[in-house]
């Protein structure tokens, strides 16, 4: 089969917004220190969701085992995660930057989440957001590299992102963020998200479908 014989480009428009659910969204974080900055945005950010409209899990990476399809694949942190990831329509990763990158931590969580479970794929055509935490001033390397990630995905990671920079100054002792210029612009990439979320929600299927793969 050639495309431009055979097949012909098709485009299904629908103009409706399915509000019929919440948008479910599955939130990472990728540190296990007590008082973990990555953390705290992630509750940050599942508050201004959860205000938003959102269903929002959070996973807790502790106990999740090192990468290693061979031994630890029935491990009950590793269903735990590809049974939210599954669940998911949108997902928020919140890493810190370690040596100019995500962390270990938050990249070892998106190994563990297969391309293809069978006939499901358990991130694509899904929304993402990036966000990071960093001790230095502002940079950019682990959304930078997260997004990566999430082309690898095949996830539609959303334009707008949240770097905060010496992130021990930004929140409270309760854990809750402090008002700033950072807070505000979670509040910016939540509401990105959530519009994706439901703008795309009807058409991931159209979305996800390769020529290739049906030619396959
Ligand atoms: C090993 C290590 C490497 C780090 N590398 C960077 C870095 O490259 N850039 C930066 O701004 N901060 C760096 N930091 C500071 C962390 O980003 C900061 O402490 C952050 O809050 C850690 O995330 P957490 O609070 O979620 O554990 C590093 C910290 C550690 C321990």
């Amino acid at each position: 089969m050639n495309y431009l014989k055979g097949e012909k480009f098709e485009l299904t428009f629908d103009h409706s917004t399915t509000l019929d659910h919440k948008p479910r969204v599955l939130i990472l974080y990728g540190s296990l220190r007590d008082r973990s900055y990555s953390r705290l945005l992630a509750q940050e950010s599942a508050k201004i969701l959860e205000f938003m409209g959102a269903e929002v899990k959070i996973f807790n990476p502790y106990g999740l085992p090192l990468f290693d399809n061979d031994k630890s694949i029935d491990h009950p942190k590793v269903q735990e995660l590809r049974e939210l990831s599954l669940w998911s329509e949108a997902q928020v990763w919140s890493s810190p930057e370690l040596h100019g990158n995500m962390s270990g931590v938050m990249k070892t969580q998106i190994d563990w989440i297969p391309l293809t479970l069978g006939a499901v794929r358990p991130t694509q055509g899904k929304t993402l957001a990036v966000m990071q935490v960093s001790g230095g001033s502002q940079s950019f390397n682990a959304v930078n590299n997260m997004r990566i990630l999430g082309r690898w995905m095949r996830m539609i990671t959303i334009p707008n992102q949240s770097s905060v920079a010496k992130a021990y100054q930004e929140f409270n002792e309760d854990e809750s963020m402090k008002d700033s210029s950072f807070r505000d612009r979670v509040v910016d990439v939540m509401e990105e998200l959530m519009r994706f979320t439901y703008l795309t929600r009807n058409h991931s299927k159209q979305l996800v479908d390769r020529y290739s793969e049906r030619k396959a």
